[in-house]
């Protein structure tokens, strides 16, 4: 990848195969494709010869390349310090995450290293992340906090994952993930902690560190009444919440997330038809984390034929973690939901850009269309399928945020 140019956010693309995703079906494409925008938005997005002579001027020639809006990754936990790959090797061995993490080892193990280390060692940490997702078509990243669990750990990780954004030129939006795991000056005072999640809130949010809430819903992280309660905290704030629902048992998280109107449900593996239901009913986005799917060797498929069905928007995002899905790229993240969840590659490209978006409460972003933001990457592909049929490799061309090219 050439060396990144902040430039203006004024610029053309001629000669793209344009995949414009614009309406609710279709790739959209555009053959021999004209793609200009001024101040960072997109002001046409067509075929050449409609370009208005306003917008024609020098342009960059594509020579064929497809052109398809900037990925959305809406669920990451990118912000941590260390790694975990001897659990990794543990589970080969046997051990399941659900017996690690009773043992201290899984979320908290991680809260250990996060803790430990400095505001600027975990940024240089975290962008090596969140460059790799750059450089394979990343322009706007969600981050959870959740590995610090205590009010100057959990503020840390917020602030980092800002700044983040702020290095790389890309969008970054913040999730509170306070309630991902009791932290062990809680242990058996789960409810406890829960006070303590709700106080710091606030706090966080009035420094602007925080777009949304979440919280671990599971037998091993917390109750139904738990999260209900992080979420009315969320409510009486004005903010949106989505959450960690149903990954490894039928917690009934789903319907709650909808019963308060969540952007996302995510995981879902163990949704309900019931909680497809809610979901359909309040726009709940059913966000599918393939990665994790895959390296805890799960079998329980999300219900898609009910997605579908309802016609649940379907995102799909890397859940780039340590534990369950160290995953540094959404292209491949599309990859595994297409092999694993058979969804069609349109449905996986449109799961991680539209509905990504979607995921994150973002309208202004996720498809090649007029009035949207310049948020786009060239890729050197023929046909908008071979982002999802090549397994890693680097295809993207150039990634652009906001008009200026960031990749
Ligand atoms: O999305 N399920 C909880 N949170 C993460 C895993 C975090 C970890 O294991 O560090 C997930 O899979
Ligand atoms: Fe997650």
């Amino acid at each position: 990848m050439n060396k990144p140019v902040h430039a203006a956010g004024d610029g053309l693309v001629t000669g793209a195969t344009l995949v414009t995703l614009d309406g609710d079906a279709g790739y959209g494409l555009v053959e021999d494709g004209a793609l200009a925008w001024r101040d960072g938005i997109i002001r046409f997005a067509g075929p050449r010869s409609e370009l208005p002579a306003e917008l024609a001027g020098d342009a960059i020639d594509a020579g064929g390349d497809c052109i398809t809006p900037g990925l959305v990754d809406c669920h990451t936990h990118a912000v941590f310090a260390g790694d975990r790959a001897g659990e990794f090797e543990q589970r080969l061995q046997g051990a399941d995450y659900e017996q690690i993490a009773r043992a201290g080892g899984g979320i908290v193990s991680t809260v250990r290293h996060t803790r430990a280390a400095s505001e600027d060692d975990l940024l240089a940490q975290s962008l090596q992340r969140a460059r790799a997702l750059l450089a394979d078509g990343v322009t706007t990243l969600e981050i959870k906090s959740g590995y610090g669990l205590d009010f100057d750990n959990e503020r840390k990780m917020l602030r980092v994952a800002r700044q983040v954004g702020d290095e790389l030129g890309i969008q970054v939006r913040t999730t509170f993930l306070g309630a991902h795991a009791l932290p062990p000056e809680f242990a058996g005072n789960a409810e406890g902690y829960i006070d303590a999640v709700v106080d710091w809130l606030p706090r966080l949010h009035a420094e602007g560190l925080v777009d949304a809430v979440d919280a671990f819903c599971e037998r091993i992280g917390f109750t139904l009444a738990q999260t209900r309660r992080v979420f009315e905290a969320a409510r009486a704030l004005g903010l949106p919440v989505k959450l960690h629902a149903d990954q490894l048992s039928d917690g009934e998280g789903a319907a709650l997330v909808a019963e308060f109107g969540g952007l996302s449900a995510d995981h879902v593996e163990h949704t309900s038809v019931a909680g497809v239901a809610a979901m359909a009913e309040a726009g709940t986005v059913a966000v599918l984390l393939p990665g994790a799917f895959h390296v805890l060797r799960e079998t329980q498929l999300p219900p898609l034929r009910e997605f579908r069905a309802r016609h649940v928007p379907m995102a799909v995002a890397t859940d780039c973690n340590p534990g369950t899905s160290p995953l540094l790229s959404l292209r491949q993240a599309m990859q595994l939901a297409c092999t694993h969840f058979r969804l069609t590659p349109e449905e996986a490209l449109r799961g991680a850009t539209v509905n990504g978006a979607r995921a994150l409460g973002l309208e202004d972003r996720g498809a090649l269309r007029a009035g949207l933001r310049a948020d786009f990457v060239r890729w050197r592909v023929r046909q908008p399928a071979e982002l999802c049929y090549w397994l890693g490799g680097r295809l993207a061309e150039g990634v652009y945020a906001g008009g200026r090219r960031v990749a």
